[in-house]
């Protein structure tokens, strides 16, 4: 039976992604930080690893015995480095595939770091002689809830960003999920980019389909740069500096109207239509009205 390693089981698409799991004949390793916070995840075919990106010591164990490896990297300045280094130790563990979470729009010459960052991340993983499938998903329709400025919106009435009028792209976790597994579970997909997009919207649409759909007035401020700051300081997330500045840009390049892309990648993956906004905000209604 193959033996997936799945690095940040805890973020937003390793939980959904561990639950489309639950439902096959795969053996999943969760690697967490924290076992004791993450006992949800556990099932019949689902096993927590002790695992922190800035502890080499916690790699060995849980790249041990592993067939495929789901690598999702946080944002963390020094994400490249720590991708070198459970690549390398994956090659030499004998891991057969590594599926990798990028970004839409990864680009060495892009004007977001972010985006740079996975543009690097992706030639580490070509390079590294390894199998491997990169997913580059849109932005996830979950930042509207759990997000920086998904709080702020939830809380105030008001989804504030410094985006302007540009269409970006939106994609539900929960079909990034389904496509991840599917890339996981079936034959095929060698050395393949998939972009996994959703449709776009202006965030003036969004807000007014959450108004519809909730009943609650919610407005949106295209803010400047330096609100954007403000607000991010400001926020419980407890932003640090760099993160702030790699947000701006990337707020940026949507604004540019970069992040439009439609792609077939998704359809063809999981076998139907992206979920639309609508959809999405209908699933998670009481997550928009609760204030
Ligand atoms: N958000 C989007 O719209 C979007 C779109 C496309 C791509 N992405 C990409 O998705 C990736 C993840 O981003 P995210 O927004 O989901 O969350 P994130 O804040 O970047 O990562 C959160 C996850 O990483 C884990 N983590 C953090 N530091 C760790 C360490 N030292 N060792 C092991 N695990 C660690 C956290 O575990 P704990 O539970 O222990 O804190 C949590 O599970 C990024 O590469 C991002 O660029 C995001």
């Amino acid at each position: 039976m193959n033996t997936i390693l799945v690095t940040a089981a805890t973020s937003v698409l390793g939980t959904q992604l561990i639950e489309k799991l639950k439902e096959t004949h795969v053996k999943v390793r969760a690697a967490v930080r924290n076992p004791s916070k993450a006992a949800h995840l556990i099932a019949h075919n689902v096993e927590l690893i002790h695992f922190d990106f800035d502890i080499i010591a916690t790699y060995e164990n849980a790249l041990d015995g592993v067939d495929k490896l789901f690598l999702i990297v946080p944002l963390v300045p020094h994400q490249v480095d720590i991708t070198r280094k459970i690549v390398k130790l994956a090659k030499q563990k004998g891991v057969k595939k590594i599926v990798k979470l990028s970004g839409l729009g990864a680009d060495p010459e892009s004007d977001s770091q972010i985006l740079r960052w996975h543009a690097e991340k992706e030639e580490v993983v070509k390079k590294s002689g390894i199998s491997y499938t990169i997913l580059r998903p849109g932005n996830y329709m979950q930042n509207y809830v759990y997000g920086c400025y998904g709080h702020c919106m939830n809380s105030i009435g008001t989804l504030k960003l410094p985006q302007g009028e540009a269409k970006i792209n939106q994609v539900d976790v929960a079909d990034i999920a389904q496509a991840a597994a599917s890339v996981l579970t079936n034959f095929g997909h060698k050395d393949k980019i998939y972009n996994l997009t959703g449709y776009s919207y202006t965030n003036m649409e969004i807000v007014d389909l959450l108004s519809n759909i909730t009943g609650r007035q919610i407005i949106y401020e295209d803010i400047s740069h330096e609100e954007a700051r403000a607000m991010m300081q400001g926020c419980k997330c407890n932003n640090q500096e760099w993160k702030i500045n790699a947000m701006i840009e990337l707020h940026q390049v949507c604004k540019d109207g970069l992040m439009e892309a439609y792609s077939m990648d998704l359809k063809n993956l999981i076998g139907k239509g992206p979920t639309t906004f609508a959809e999405f905000a209908i699933e998670h209604k009481s997550a928009f009205t609760n204030t």
